[in-house]
Formats: structure tokens, C-alpha cells, sequence
């Protein structure tokens, strides 16, 4: 383990009054407490953060590469963003994240995009400030990708989104390699940060107002294996389930084959972990499982959820699923909005597979064709709503738990917050219950978010 030191924080700016950045973030939560993390060190740096990316000193895109899509978005962005440096050539551009840790890709975007000042990947963030001087202090490009993960960097500040709930990344990497996926390649094997460290940074943000945490890692399950001595994941959730002051736990993501009986027993037993649990499927058919390497079955998969179901009463269950893998067939496929129909998914996540280079089903035969996939996909995305509209429904007349997060988002008169299974509720009330655990009784659900009132 390595502590982030900061020596290398000082400002490079020594004109200006005031530095500005914006961030853009694309991808999973891991990348969201990436930029959480970028923007803590500016703000140490002395950096205040811009309005929109027109009025900032600096723009970073923080980038991912899990499908073709997020990339594209990146090339298109930094299409636009020629011109903002040709106009302000005192901008700086900075590109991070999964897409720059992927082979030959930092030397592509610097023959197409040579105005691009800085590129870093996955493993390295936490030396941008010091890329950020050199860039400063020397007006030449920094470009640094490490092929290796380094050990964890513990101590780099972090600017958090909210104070009343936080993300707190438990694990970095994966071990798992299934088929499609591009993430163990840019975001390594599973290192495991330790229980102690894990404690205090949730103590900590507890003593500056924090009630709800959700635990990150790509497969949370195997958290502490790599840990000497070995801690379970279901132990780490019992002992952070002890933290005073704390009202919810919640954790994501957990892979079926990893969730084990300890792991739900904990859920059930703890107060604090809410009843919540994203359980990706990726697909109904144990054949398409089987070449994604994903290490379980249609039926183990089922026969988690009915444990899951009967062990905690009312949990929501959410899932990540995808069409068009190599050689699904119309019945796989089948096989797959079958199984959305019998688990009942609160949501779900839902994609179109996408070809990645470096990964072994980018080589599979039988590519299904576009036209099919789209068409697969309006069909799931159908049934899914279908089913997170039932499961809404049931909530209406019911009175919930809430914790008030703040004002909502698209009517400034009413207040937002979530339910323990983690349905978002916008609702009349005080606004000086921002922060608290209320009672909210519901009168109308929508298929994405409930109606209510606050009742205490
Ligand atoms: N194509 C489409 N979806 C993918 N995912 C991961 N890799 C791919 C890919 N190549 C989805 C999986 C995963 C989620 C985070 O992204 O469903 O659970
Ligand atoms: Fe990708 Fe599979 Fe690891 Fe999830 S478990 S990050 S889908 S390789």
C-alpha cells in the first residue's frame, strides 16, 4: 500500500487569480470516484471547478471503454473540443480513464488529436498533479500509461458529489475474464483494501454528515481473499454495520458465483444494509453462460434469487443483461426475457453486446447480426419495464423509510430521497428533514420513481 503524499500538490498556477476545470465522466460508479478523486486533488491544487467546460482552465475526460458506444461519445467530444483550443490555446486537455489504458490507444489519440496536453490510464491517476505541473511548467504534452497496477494508493483526497450518501470503493480489478468484457485488462487483478482503512474513510465522512455508503468493487464477494489474513466480505459488512452514526449500507456490484450464504445471511441480519441487491444475470441461457464464462447456470442463478427472496423478504433485486452475445439464438434469447419474467427485476440495466478487441468472444464465430440485436433489445427493454412497473405498483398506499437526499431534480417543490431497496421517491415535505431518515407515505408510483408525502 502507498499513501498519496502531497508534495506534489502545489499549484502550478501562479498568474491567474483563480483556475477552473471540468470534468466529464463516462461510465461505471469506479470512474465516477475517479473524478471524485481528480477533482479533490484540483481543490487541494487550488482549483475551483468551472460551470461548464466553456469557462474552465482545464477539461479532463475521464473515459470508458466497456462498449464501443462510450467511445465513440470520447472521439466526438474531443472533435468539439479542437475548437475551444484553437480559440483559448491556454486551455489544457487532459484524457484519463479505461479507454487510455487500453493498448497503442494513447498514441492514436495523440496522432488524431495533437492538442490533447495530457494522457494518463487507470493504474497512474494518482499522479496527476504532477503531470499537471509538468504540463504547466513546461508546456509540452504529458503522456504516462502503466502496464502494471500499482498497489493501492490510500490518503488521495476526494470531492464528493454529496455529504448525506458516498461512494467508497472496497476493491479495485477483477479476476473473472468473461468473455466480453474488456474491464480485468484496464482495471487489473482484484486488490483488496484493508478493513481498517475501509473503517476509518467511512467513520470519517460519518463525522462530516454522511448516513448512507455503497460499498464498490467490480465483484464484491471476493473482497479480502487477496487480504493476508482473509477477510470476508459478509465480516466487512458486519463490522462497518457497527459504525455509529451510519444508517444504511448499501454494495455493489456481486457476481452469482461468488454470492454466498454468509454474504445474504449478513444482509438479512444486519439493520443497516438495506435490502437491495444487483445480482447481474447477463443472460438467461446456461449455453450463452457457458461461452461468457461466467461460472453458474440458468438454474443456480434462479435458485440465488429464491434464496435471496426468502432469506431477505422484499429485497429489490437488479440486474445487468445483454443481447447479441456470439451465437445466441432466438431461444437463448428467449430463454433470457423468460427468466426476467420469473425473477421479477426491480430494474435492469440492460445492453447490446459489443465487439471489444483483446477479448476472446471478439474471436467467436456466429456474430449476431445489428438489426437483430436492436430488435432483441426492444424486446427486453419492453419486459423490463413491464416488470419495474409491477414492482413499483406494489409500493403505492405503503409508507417507507427515506433518507432525504435534497431537493428534486425537475420540481424544486418537492424533496428527494430513497428507499431502503433503493426506489427513488420524490415527495412533498420539510426541507429541513434534508439529511434524515423520514417516513414518506407513497400515493403514486411511475415507472421509474414513486409520488408521496412525508408523514413525520
Ligand atoms: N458489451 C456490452 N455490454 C457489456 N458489459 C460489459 N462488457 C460488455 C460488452 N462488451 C456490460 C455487462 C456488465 C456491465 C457493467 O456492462 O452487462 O455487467
Ligand atoms: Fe467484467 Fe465479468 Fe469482471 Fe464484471 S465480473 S468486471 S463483467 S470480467
Amino acid at each position: 500500500m502507498q499513501e498519496f503524499t502531497a508534495d506534489k500538490q502545489k499549484c502550478c498556477n501562479k498568474n491567474k487569480i483563480q483556475k477552473t476545470f471540468f470534468i466529464e465522466t463516462w461510465g461505471c460508479q469506479m470512474n465516477e470516484e475517479d473524478s471524485e478523486k481528480l477533482s479533490g486533488m484540483l481543490k487541494k491544487m487550488g482549483y475551483e471547478e468551472a460551470k461548464n467546460k466553456y469557462h474552465a482552465d482545464l477539461i479532463i475526460l475521464n473515459t470508458c471503454c466497456v462498449r464501443e458506444n462510450a467511445e465513440l461519445k470520447v472521439y466526438g467530444h474531443l472533435g468539439a473540443l479542437k475548437n475551444l483550443k484553437k480559440r483559448n490555446p491556454e486551455l489544457i486537455i487532459a484524457l484519463c480513464g479505461c479507454m487510455m489504458q487500453q493498448k497503442h490507444m494513447a498514441e492514436n489519440i495523440m496522432k488524431k488529436f495533437p492538442f490533447v496536453d495530457m494522457i494518463f490510464g487507470t493504474y497512474n491517476a494518482y499522479k496527476f498533479p504532477q503531470y499537471l505541473n509538468e504540463v504547466c511548467q513546461n508546456r509540452s504534452s504529458v503522456v504516462e500509461i502503466q502496464n502494471s497496477e500499482s498497489g493501492i494508493v490510500e490518503g488521495v483526497p476526494v470531492d464528493r458529489e454529496s455529504t448525506i450518501k458516498a461512494f467508497v470503493t472496497i476493491m479495485y480489478g477483477c479476476n473473472n475474464f468473461c468473455t466480453y468484457c474488456i474491464v480485468p485488462y484496464v482495471r487489473g487483478r482484484e486488490r483488496s483494501r484493508s478493513p481498517l482503512n475501509i473503517e476509518n474513510e467511512i467513520k470519517n465522512l460519518v463525522s462530516k454528515g454522511c448516513r448512507e455508503v455503497t460499498l464498490l468493487g467490480q465483484n464484491v464477494n471476493s473482497y479480502g481473499k487477496d487480504l493476508d489474513p482473509e477477510v470476508k466480505f459478509s465480516e466487512l459488512l458486519e463490522r462497518i454495520n457497527n459504525i455509529e452514526g451510519l444508517e444504511r449500507i448499501r454494495f455493489m456490484t456481486s457476481h452469482p458465483k461468488d454470492l454466498t450464504d454468509d454474504v445474504i445471511d449478513a444482509v438479512a441480519k444486519c439493520d443497516k444494509v438495506c435490502e437491495q441487491i444487483h445480482l447481474p444475470v447477463q443472460s438467461g441461457s446456461t449455453n450463452i453462460l457457458k461461452k461468457m464464462n461466467r461460472n453458474y447456470s440458468r438454474e443456480q442463478y434462479l435458485s440465488l434469487i429464491y434464496k435471496i427472496k426468502e432469506k431477505i423478504p422484499g429485497a429489490a433485486i437488479t440486474t445487468d443483461i445483454m443481447v447479441g452475445f456470439p451465437g445466441e439464438s432466438e431461444k437463448d434469447f428467449e430463454d433470457t426475457l423468460n427468466l426476467v419474467r420469473e425473477v421479477g427485476y426491480d430494474s435492469a440495466f440492460t445492453f447490446i453486446y459489443s465487439r471489444r478487441r483483446g477479448t476472446p468472444a471478439d474471436k467467436f464465430e456466429e456474430q449476431i447480426p445489428e438489426d437483430i440485436k436492436h430488435e432483441r433489445f426492444n424486446r427486453l427493454v419492453k419486459i423490463v419495464n413491464e416488470s419495474s412497473a409491477r414492482k413499483n405498483r406494489a409500493y403505492e398506499g405503503r409508507t417507507e423509510e427515506i433518507l432525504v437526499e435534497g431537493l428534486s431534480k425537475n420540481d424544486s417543490t418537492r424533496l428527494m430521497g430513497r428507499t431502503r431497496t433503493g426506489k427513488l421517491v420524490n415527495f412533498q415535505g420539510d426541507v429541513n428533514s434534508i439529511g434524515e431518515l423520514i417516513k414518506v407515505k407513497i400515493s403514486k408510483a411511475h415507472s421509474f420513481s414513486l409520488l408521496g408525502k412525508q408523514i413525520q
